[in-house]
């Protein structure tokens, strides 16, 4: 049950919420700490307010991963919105294009175990963590 993957649209504000709440329902119901389905959840939600903020809509796609008998959670957050030019500087810490504070990505990726982003200009963007229990 909880091995199918599961979606959320990002259309709205209201879809941050709905990615945390259905990122943490899938922790809990495999008996994740509370520290690990909050490490996650909160990176999903920086993800998917990028994904408003320059992309428009886009959507997350989150399941339950097993490996050498660890389970974790993954989500993979994309959108086909304008893509990010420079990757690496997109990732540090204060760098942003729209004068906030620029921590949305290193912030996320520091609360996960892995963080994969990948990115074509005009194509979109496409950013998979995961968080082992
Ligand atoms: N999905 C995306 N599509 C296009 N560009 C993006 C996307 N996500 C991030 N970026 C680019 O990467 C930069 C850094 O993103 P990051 O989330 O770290 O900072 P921010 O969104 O600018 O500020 P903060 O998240 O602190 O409010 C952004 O300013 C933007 O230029
Ligand atoms: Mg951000």
């Amino acid at each position: 049950m909880s091995d199918d993957k599961r979606v959320v649209h990002i259309r709205t504000t209201a879809d941050i919420h709905n990615a945390i709440f259905a990122v943490q329902a899938l922790a809990r119901e495999n008996g994740m700490k509370e520290g690990v389905s909050a490490a996650i959840a909160t990176a999903v939600s920086e993800l998917v307010t990028n994904v408003l903020k320059y992309a428009g809509t886009g959507r997350v796609s989150y399941q339950t991963v097993k490996r050498a008998k660890r389970l974790g959670i993954e989500a993979v957050v994309q959108d086909t919105g304008p893509g990010i030019m420079d990757i690496e500087e997109a990732m540090k810490e204060s760098v942003s294009t729209s004068g906030t504070l620029g921590l949305g990505l290193p912030g996320a990726k520091r609360l996960v175990d892995e963080f994969e982003i990948t990115s074509t200009v005009d194509r979109g963007t496409t950013v998979k963590v995961v968080k082992w229990g």
